[in-house]
């Protein structure tokens, strides 16, 4: 089966600043060495890894947000690689991607309304019923309440922004999302609510996910496959189960007793009523 995004030897270097001489050639720093992975419609991948480690950076690369050194990036088995203007305007409407603090990434000045909707008239849609319905729909999908579109992002709460920055995400009914630490900045239980919301809008639309944490019980959560990232390679690759349960990679074994939390089952269960509390709160 063709995967729906497939990353291939992806390849970023940067520049690093301040060693640019005249006549001394720019020094450069690998963020992303040779990543490869493939994610299926339906399905779940997680990037972990510590910070600085090259998740963002890969991610962003496969999303075509930035330009690869060397690698190739494919949709639907199609090379997405090299695409620019109307054609990369076609692969933002595949690919959408939410990120880490809801704040920083919706305009403060615009209303709801015109936030969610923004990748639709980027897409030039045509919208019959207007934008303001559109965006009403899309609020109540992500749990929000509909009468609130003309409202201000800072009027809402952190897990209420992210909501909105799913919406503005599905707007376009992408087949890919990518969720760059969308629920790090966000308190446990808001956490498990968002992740609640992610899968059960999976369950819907049947997008794949490409999602990045650093937060392994989160990533316990939500992921199907999983991918361990150090120093801008990725050392294993698996199913969820046996990378949680079986990992092979001493640097897998060393995140894993990193984290705090001492039994990821306590703490999936614990996440669970946070989240079954947290729903209980909004009825
Ligand atoms: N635009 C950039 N210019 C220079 N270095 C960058 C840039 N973006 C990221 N990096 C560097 O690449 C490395 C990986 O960063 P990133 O992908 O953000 O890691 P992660 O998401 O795992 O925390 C870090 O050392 C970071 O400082
Ligand atoms: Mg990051």
């Amino acid at each position: 089966m063709i995967p729906l995004l497939s990353a291939r030897d992806l390849v970023k270097e940067f520049a690093v600043a301040g060693t640019q001489g005249l006549f001394t050639p720019a020094k450069r720093f690998t963020a992303v060495d040779r990543v490869s992975f493939d994610l299926h419609a339906g399905e779940t991948l997680a990037l972990v890894g510590e910070s600085g480690s090259g998740k963002s950076t890969a991610a962003r690369l496969a999303a075509r947000l930035i330009d690869v050194t060397s690698g190739t990036v494919y949709l639907d088995g199609e090379d997405i690689t090299a695409r620019h203007g109307s054609a990369l305007r076609d692969v933002r409407r595949q690919i959408q991607v939410v990120f880490q603090d809801p704040f920083s990434s919706l305009n403060p000045r615009h209303t709801v309304e015109r936030i969610v909707t923004a990748p639709l008239r980027y897409q030039k849609r045509d919208l019959p019923g207007g934008t303001r319905k559109v965006a009403q729909q899309l609020l109540e999908r992500v749990g929000l309440d509909p009468a609130h579109v003309d409202r201000y992002p800072a009027q809402f709460s952190g897990g209420q922004a992210q909501r909105i920055g799913i919406a503005r995400a599905l707007a376009v009914g992408p087949r890919v999302l990518v969720c760059d630490e969308a629920v790090s900045a966000l308190d446990v239980s808001v956490q498990a609510q968002i992740i609640n919301l992610l899968r059960e809008l999976q369950r819907e639309e049947g997008f794949g996910c490409l999602f990045i944490a650093h937060d392994l019980a989160v990533v316990r959560q939500i992921a199907t496959s999983v991918a361990v990232m150090t120093d801008g390679t990725i050392v294993e690759t698996g199913d969820r189960d046996s990378v949680f349960g079986e990992p092979r990679h001493e640097y897998t074994k060393r995140l894993l007793a990193a984290v705090p939390r001492i039994n990821p089952e306590w703490e999936a269960a614990r996440l669970r009523n946070a989240a079954a509390r947290a729903e209980e709160a909004v009825r």
